[in-house]
């Protein structure tokens, strides 16, 4: 199945079930239609006389991927798609060689899926009740994740249209982002920073990298799209830092624009649940490596060899 299929059966056999809404935005939806105006401001400037061969494999805090399309954190509504949907989408992504990345709920199964080898990270919320999150903390590292994420963004809970989702959270202080450091061996990421102030005291709480995200229109309306602060971000991580981004993200295209920005890893959240939905494990392998693929033609045309290699001045804004 090619991807435009792929989205269109995805997104139909989902909306069909009452988990539908979950594809939606909070509030007004500015955030989604906002998410791909800013992804559709620019474009790609040609440079195809002495084309080059193009790899796509990279390694990044320890994990080797074939491809920088990952992920973006989602346990909901994954097996409300499929039973073993969770099962599913680590099979197409290890297949793909890219990352799995789990949110909330944190998947009781979430060693089994440390187990089937795919590279993994995990998401936990800042809830009220931080005993309660820190033994999260613990648990996931005791499961054998890779990566471990922390969502910053989510200190008002999550929302779509006016429905108020995760009560049970409050936003966390720099103290305690470094009190999280101290707890977490595996490499951290902080998801959710949309702006430089965060960004340096994520930074300064000893963030392996930051997510650049506006959690895919699930929590504050009016949020921009990353692209409208990465410049700012990219600045105070200096390349010391990592920097992923996600926000929209759909074809080969969006990848290399993300790519192009400074970020390393591009994430896609509802691409996923699409693969899924419309062919189980096979689905979820052929978004990232359609869009994989996409992007290697791109980067063919424009001289770009390796993915960390594609520049800023690639873009053409207009
Ligand atoms: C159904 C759904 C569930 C999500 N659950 C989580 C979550 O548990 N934790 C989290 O950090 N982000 C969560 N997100 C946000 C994604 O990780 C990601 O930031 C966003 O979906 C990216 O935008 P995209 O869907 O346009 O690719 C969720 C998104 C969706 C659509």
């Amino acid at each position: 199945m090619e991807l435009t299929e792929i989205y269109q059966k995805g997104e139909a056999e989902i909306r069909s079930r009452d988990i539908g809404w979950l594809l939606d935005g909070v509030e007004t939806e500015f955030v989604l239609s906002n998410n791909r105006n800013v992804l559709d401001r620019y474009t790609i400037r040609q440079r195809c006389i002495d084309g080059v061969e193009v790899e796509t494999d990279c390694s990044v805090l320890g994990v080797n991927l074939s491809t920088p399309i990952i992920m973006s954190s989602m346990t909901m509504p994954i097996p409300a798609i499929v039973d073993d949907g969770l099962m599913q989408v680590a099979d197409g992504l290890k297949a793909a060689g890219s990352l799995m990345w789990t949110g909330t709920p944190i998947p009781q199964d979430l060693k089994a899926i440390a187990e089937t080898g795919v590279a993994l990270a995990a998401n936990v919320k800042p809830f009220k009740d931080r005993p309660m999150m820190f033994k999260a903390i613990d648990e996931i590292q005791a499961a054998g994740v890779n990566w471990l994420g922390i969502e910053i963004d989510s200190g008002q809970g999550t929302k779509v249209h006016d429905k108020q989702m995760a009560f049970d959270c409050s936003p966390l202080s720099l103290e305690e982002l470094k009190e999280i450091r101290k707890n977490v061996s595996v490499p951290l990421i902080f998801k959710g920073v949309l702006g430089k102030e965060d960004a340096e005291k994520s930074i300064e709480a000893g963030a392996d990298a930051i997510f650049v995200s506006n959690h895919g229109a699930h929590t504050l309306d009016y949020l921009p799209h990353p692209f409208q602060v990465m410049d700012e971000i990219v600045s105070v991580a200096k390349g010391e830092t990592v920097i992923l981004v996600d926000g929209g993200f759909r074809r080969g295209s969006d990848a290399f624009k993300g790519l192009a920005f400074g970020a390393t890893l591009v994430g896609l959240g509802r691409p996923i649940l699409h693969g899924l939905a419309a062919d189980g494990s096979e689905g979820v392998k052929e978004v990232i490596q359609q869009m994989t693929q996409e992007m290697k033609r791109l980067m063919s045309m424009t001289g770009f060899a390796s993915p960390g290699k594609i520049g800023r001045n690639s873009l053409i804004e207009y």
